[in-house]
């Protein structure tokens, strides 16, 4: 994650993106692990409503100060909270098919949402009303699944909405499953335990 805005300037637009959506998998997997707190939802939601703004003008190869907070604030949360599900799924594929890290957090994004919409259904409305610019409202529930939405649009910014485009096959989804399986970050996922058949089902979507 880069978070100087005049470095940020130097970035190619797509990989600015990716980057981006980097950060915003922070800010969403610090609002539901057990380790998740009131300060670092504040923080976290504010990262996403940032990034969710900042995201279109970053694809023109524009940064600016408010996406570096994005990312500051994204990464202050998630590192008092932890990783979970996204972040497991991530790093394996990155270690089993040596993808690029930006990339591969922003295929994945949309799809991890999608699936956390129904385990952390509060907190993935309030992500979704905080990427659209709303204002945090605990009175009434966001919609838990408009993010996955949400996010998809953005991913697409980056240009690289599939893992084939990474060079990730279809015969490397078993071991990138079975190696997401066992990250301990897996474990910090709310609702059932997550197994290697839905990782495997979750990495086929974004195939
Ligand atoms: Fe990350």
């Amino acid at each position: 994650v880069v978070a100087d805005p005049a470095l940020m300037a130097s970035a190619p637009g797509p990989q600015l993106v990716a980057t981006g959506m980097n950060a915003l998998a922070h800010a969403m997997e610090a609002l539901y692990t057990p380790c998740a707190n009131p300060v670092a939802e504040l923080a976290a939601l504010r990262a996403a409503a940032l990034l969710g703004a900042e995201l279109p003008r970053a694809g023109r190869g524009e940064g600016s100060a408010e996406l570096a907070l994005g990312a500051v604030l994204g990464g202050y949360a998630v590192g008092t909270t932890g990783l979970a599900l996204h972040h497991a799924v991530c790093q394996a594929i990155v270690r089993t098919c040596g993808t690029p890290h930006a990339e591969a957090n922003a295929v994945m994004l949309p799809h991890s949402a999608r699936l956390m919409a129904g385990r952390a259904p509060r907190e993935m409305g309030e992500f979704a009303r905080s990427l659209r610019g709303q204002p945090v409202d605990p009175a009434t529930a966001g919609d838990p699944a408009a993010a996955g939405d949400l996010l998809a649009a953005l991913t697409a910014l980056s240009g690289t909405t599939r893992l084939s485009q990474l060079g990730v096959t279809k015969s490397a989804m078993g071991e990138v499953a079975s190696t997401a399986a066992q990250h301990p970050a897996v474990q910090a996922t709310p609702g059932a335990g997550v197994d290697r058949d839905e990782l495997r089902d979750l990495l086929r979507r974004a195939l």
